[in-house]
């Protein structure tokens, strides 16, 4: 079509917008004569042609390969180098999630800034040349705590059924979504933005409740934000419970790794017997595995990540690299898994998945194979391959036991809250996060010597004291919940410190913590009596709480005396690392000691817990380190190491 004259074509509908389209398209323009291209040029549209099982951005066919990297795993000022990594490696998009309980921490509470700017990564994202899959749940699983999940949900909705048409979930989310999608609504494709996608719910299929009202209301709810201007995704695995994940009018993907990829048609055929055409997507690719503790570190080898990729991208299938940079959990953000009944195991604070990048950012041989790979798939951009960035072992360091956690001024000093009641209170009904809740009673009358205490419903380890001598400990993990008292303690105090070791982030129950049933004794008859009348304090172990134990104990010079087995309960220790030149990427190395967490400068690095592994070093990104004095802080439960030292080495430890 050709016009005559800018008078003309300004009368024309919309010949303003029409103009700064051209403009904006960089269309060539000539004074006096405009050429106007075809109406479908000039929208800017990411959709799908089922006939010729493609996606087409702007009409044209697009294929994507994309990585996984959740902003929430990495500090802020890393995002732009590890983004532009995944680029170099030929990817086009990177894939992420958006963490709810981040963002809303507690009800009517928000936040968007430093780790949670969400909106800066996007940015970022598109500077750095990469197309955005946003997956906002808002269940994500991740390997986070309650996949996602905002704990005080709980807390307001005791009943609360997740993911199902409970109006009390719903309306939650639709507050959510009115916050968040509002905020992602100019940053998707129709809009000029980065974001091609916007997934709806997450793998819902392996979900019991199977409730397609519930995925009706959130297809609607989402394209209330979304309509045009994205394409809307699922994934579900591809088994049986596929279809249970299926949504009418939105798009189906799925997600395997080596194992399923060695039967690929099998898998296109689950995929395609919910969605007999469109173009075929693996949107979790794993090139590693999740780890638990106590079990060993999941690795993937490297030339079979890549056979498998070849494999996938033959097919002419788009994939998304789950993860491509996994990152860390930090604070106690790590989630856990309950695969079989009653196996609860926690996840590591590690996310480095032996991703093709690893914990640090670095490339790794992995990284070079999928290269190779995507350089014969892919338009690779001119970059390099990023040297991997600097780790310095700033070598050992002593801390000194500042105080115990169970004396008077240790508990004023962490506790936030102190409920008295007649059963215990769970973390939830606290309205607490993480961290530790400290129970108490006095013992009564023993009839038999020794007796077995019993803490049935346990989420989700304990250690017990009496008289402020630690006796033993629970655990869900390990499925121990009794032991045996000795009588002769009548009027004693009963201590029981319960840790929160990470919500189930898989196929999520309602996993709440704390003591949530009876705590018993045996009888003579053989019967039990239940304890009551219990104190629940909350010490959620923020970094706030901490520092204000640490200046109560410098100030009165007080220390705890406790070394080796902590037989008076946990003790935070401090020290200082100075570091003369700018600092870089460390590793704190906690070999030889127990259980615990670690802080420097008041940032949260996570759980650490070398006495099982399999992860024994925490990444310690340079940017929280200063030039100067830091200051490092353990919270130790269990054990110390025998000199109290901790050591800064330049290499992860994550396969003890
Ligand atoms: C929503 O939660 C409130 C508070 O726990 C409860 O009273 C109500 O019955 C719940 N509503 C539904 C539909 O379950």
């Amino acid at each position: 079509m050709k016009s005559k004259s800018s008078t003309n074509l300004l009368a024309m509908t919309g010949g303003l917008l029409l103009v700064s389209a051209i403009i904006a398209i960089g269309m060539r323009f000539v004074l006096g004569e405009i050429t106007v291209p075809p109406l479908h040029y000039l929208e800017r549209k990411f959709t799908i042609d089922y006939d010729r099982n493609v996606f087409l951005m702007d009409s044209k066919p697009f294929r994507y390969v994309s990585g996984s990297f959740h902003y929430f795993r990495a500090v802020p000022e890393v995002w732009r180098d590890r983004l532009r990594t995944m680029r170099a490696c030929g990817l086009n998009a990177v894939d992420t999630y958006i963490e709810w309980s981040l963002h809303n921490p507690k009800d009517g509470e928000y936040t968007f800034e430093g780790i949670a700017d969400v909106e800066r990564f996007i940015k970022i994202a598109e500077e750095e040349g990469l197309y955005v899959i946003l997956r906002p749940g808002p269940y994500i699983c991740a390997e986070r705590d309650n996949g996602g999940l905002p704990h005080w949900l709980f807390t307001k909705y005791p009943g609360i059924k997740p993911r199902t048409s409970d109006t009390n979930y719903t309306s939650e989310v639709a507050i959510w979504y009115g916050n968040i999608m509002k905020r992602m609504q100019k940053y998707l494709y129709g809009r000029g933005g980065p974001i091609i996608m916007v997934q709806v719910e997450n793998e819902y299929g392996s979900f019991d409740a199977c409730d397609k009202n519930y995925l009706n209301w959130l297809r609607d709810e989402t394209n209330k934000y979304v309509r045009s201007d994205a394409v809307l995704f699922t994934t579900d695995i591809p088994n049986d419970r596929i279809s249970c994940g299926k949504i009418d009018d939105v798009f189906a993907t799925t997600d395997f790794g080596l194992e399923r990829a060695q039967e690929i048609d099998d898998v296109w055929s689950t995929l395609r017997s919910v969605q007999p055409n469109g173009p075929l997507v693996n949107s979790e690719f794993y090139p590693g595995w999740l780890t638990h503790w106590q079990e060993p570190n999941e690795r993937r080898d490297a030339t079979a990540v890549a056979e498998a990729l070849r494999n996938i991208l033959t097919y002419g299938a788009n994939v998304n690299i789950y993860m491509f940079f996994g990152g860390t959990n930090f604070e106690f953000t790590a989630g856990a898994n309950d695969w079989g009944f009653g196996n609860y195991t926690p996840d590591i604070t590690s996310y480095d998945y032996d991703a093709v990048m690893d914990e640090a950012g670095d490339v790794t041989p992995k990284y070079m194979k999928v290269r190779e790979v995507l350089q014969d798939y892919m338009i690779m951009p001119n970059l390099e391959v990023p040297e991997k960035s600097q780790k310095t072992a700033y070598g050992s360091i002593q801390l000194k036991p500042m105080g115990d956690v169970l004396s008077a001024t240790g508990i004023e000093a962490l506790s936030t809250k102190k409920v008295i009641a007649k059963m215990p209170m769970s973390f939830e009904e606290l309205d607490q996060y993480s961290g530790l809740v400290l129970y108490e009673t006095v013992l009564p009358k023993l009839e038999i010597d020794p007796t077995l205490l019993t803490v049935n419903k346990l989420h989700d380890r304990a250690l017990i004291y009496v008289d402020g001598m630690f006796l033993g400990t629970l655990s869900r993990q390990n499925k121990i919940y009794s032991l045996p008292l000795n009588a002769g303690s009548e009027g004693a105090k009963l201590q029981i410190l319960v840790e929160n070791q990470g919500r189930i982030n898989f196929n999520i129950a309602n996993d709440t913590k704390g003591i949530l049933g009876p705590v018993t004794l045996q009888k003579l008859n053989g019967s039990t009596i239940e304890l009551f009348d219990w104190s629940s304090n909350s010490l959620p172990l923020e970094s706030e709480q901490i520092q204000k134990f640490l200046d109560i104990q410098k100030k009165s010079g007080k220390c705890s005396e406790q070394q080796g087995i902590l037989l008076n309960g946990p003790v935070v220790l401090y020290g200082e690392l100075t570091i003369e030149t700018d600092p870089t990427d460390t590793y704190l190395d906690t070999d030889g000691w127990g259980k615990g967490v670690a802080y420097i400068n008041g940032f949260n690095l996570g759980r650490y817990w070398p006495l099982v592994g399999p992860q024994i070093t925490m990444y310690v990104p340079g940017p929280i380190l200063r030039k100067g004095v830091n200051e490092i802080v353990f919270l130790e439960y269990q054990k110390t190491s025998p000199d109290l030292r901790i050591k800064f080495s330049d290499v992860a430890r994550l396969d003890a």
